[in-house]
């Protein structure tokens, strides 16, 4: 084996590799269960991979035919339905888990410097899984598929002077059509994709520069030995490789449970529309996004105006890029920020969730409100920061991590 190993390195660093990122990859010993959603998330990520590449060998891209290969997949291919409900549940699963993920860096301040471009690469890998999975979800052309991206689409006409040229040049027709979902198909299955395993290396590789932060919020590479080895910091491989499989069997539990017993999970990972094919002459009664969508589909319709209610929707995703630079705090966790940081911090994961909740739910005008209040707390909790985390007072970090 060693002398196996000795050629290959000899032409490929393979050991080099293993140990700059595995083993000899000091990570803090201090890490909670918040910090599974990582290697959860990679997981989940081979699983749409995997269970994609398969699906795609039975879909057809046309109008015609797609919504009876799905149908087909789900029947007549060997093991075709469960293919398709994995990668179905690991739509809904990849969007918890990143929210998880991102709340951990909010909670424990991991964008702030020098992490500003983990963040940043985290957050081109989000924006590519939004179109990710709003593209998918055309592909089985049920009724939801096609209006949910009727909705979508139709949004980039607002824009002033080139919205109607550019809803026209996204569809690739005057409608969505067989046009749109084969270049949908194509997008979906091999540039984005590409797009996100890239952005994915990239995250990985600048966390790895700077290394992980921690509960604490604390620098391990502040305390090191005599030989340069952090005294706080233990290889990831072995410790973290098999703490993580801790968290996988605890996912995997989850999200089998779902798989195999409530794959539509209420028409919330499967919406009840998309059992029926699309209908150009038929709009649905109501119309709503995946789960995932729905906190940023709330803000768009709290605000009267179309043009504005774009703007919002974008801006309160471009928001999260600027984030590292509105946190003005001397200390990164949460645990040593003071109580402003803290009620923000809740009125913000609060007011996305309601959001979320009402962006489900057709709009009355008490909902409308509600939706309204939630999105200013929302945007408060960016704007705000740079104020309140400067005149809050900060508990003292400690040197060491605490555990
Ligand atoms: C496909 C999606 C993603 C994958 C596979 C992924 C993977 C990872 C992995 C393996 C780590 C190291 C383990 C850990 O700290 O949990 C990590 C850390 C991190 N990720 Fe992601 N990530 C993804 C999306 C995101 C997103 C959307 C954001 C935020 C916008 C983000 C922000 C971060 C930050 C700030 C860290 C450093 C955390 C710390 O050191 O405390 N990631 N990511």
């Amino acid at each position: 084996m060693s002398k196996f190993m000795e050629w290959i390195d000899a032409r490929f660093p393979a050991t080099k590799m293993f140990e700059d990122h595995l083993s000899k990859y000091y990570a803090p010993k201090n890490f909670n269960f918040l910090y599974f959603f990582g290697s959860l998330a990679l997981l989940v990520l081979v699983n749409q991979i995997v269970t994609g590449v398969w699906l795609t060998m039975s879909f057809t891209p046309s109008a015609e035919e797609a919504f009876a290969s799905v149908e087909y997949i789900m029947r007549d291919v060997e093991y075709g339905w469960i293919l398709r409900y994995l990668h179905a549940t690991g739509a809904s699963a990849f969007f918890i888990v990143v929210y998880l993920h991102m709340f951990r860096g909010l909670l424990y301040g991991s964008y702030q410097k020098p992490r500003e471009l983990v963040w940043l690469f985290g957050m081109l890998i989000y924006l590519a899984l939004m179109a990710e999975a709003f593209m998918g979800y055309l592909l089985p052309w049920g009724q939801m598929s096609y209006w949910g991206a009727q909705v979508i689409i139709s949004l980039f006409g607002a824009i002033p002077v080139i919205g109607d040229d550019l809803t026209q040049w996204i569809r690739g027709d005057y409608l969505i059509s067989g046009i749109t979902l084969n270049r949908f198909f194509a997008l979906h299955v091999v540039a984005l994709p590409i797009v996100i395993l890239g952005l994915v290396v990239l995250h990985i590789l600048a966390l790895h520069e700077v290394g992980s932060n921690n509960p604490d919020g604390i620098d391990i590479k502040k305390h090191k030995d005599e030989n340069g080895i952090p005294l706080d910091g233990i290889p990831f491989h072995p410790y973290y490789t098999v703490k993580d499989i801790v968290g996988v069997v605890v996912f995997l539990f989850v999200f089998c449970s779902v798989v195999f017993f409530f794959p539509e999970m209420g028409g919330y990972f499967l919406e009840k529309p998309n059992f029926e094919q699309a209908n150009a002459f038929k709009t649905p009664e109501h119309i709503a996004p995946v789960w995932y969508f729905t906190p940023f589909y709330a803000i768009l319709r709290a605000v009267p105006d179309k043009l504005m209610g774009v703007i919002a929707m974008g801006a309160a995703i471009a928001v999260l890029f600027v984030l590292p630079w509105l946190d003005r705090s001397p200390v990164r966790s949460m645990r040593y920020k003071g109580w402003l940081s803290k009620v923000f911090l809740l009125e913000f994961c609060v007011s996305f969730v309601i959001l979320g909740v009402l962006g489900v739910l057709a709009p009355t005008p008490g909902r409308t409100l509600l939706s309204q209040v939630c999105t200013v707390l929302y945007f408060a909790y960016f704007l705000l920061m740079p104020f309140y985390t400067r005149l809050e007072k900060t508990k003292p970090v400690p040197e060491r991590v605490t555990g």
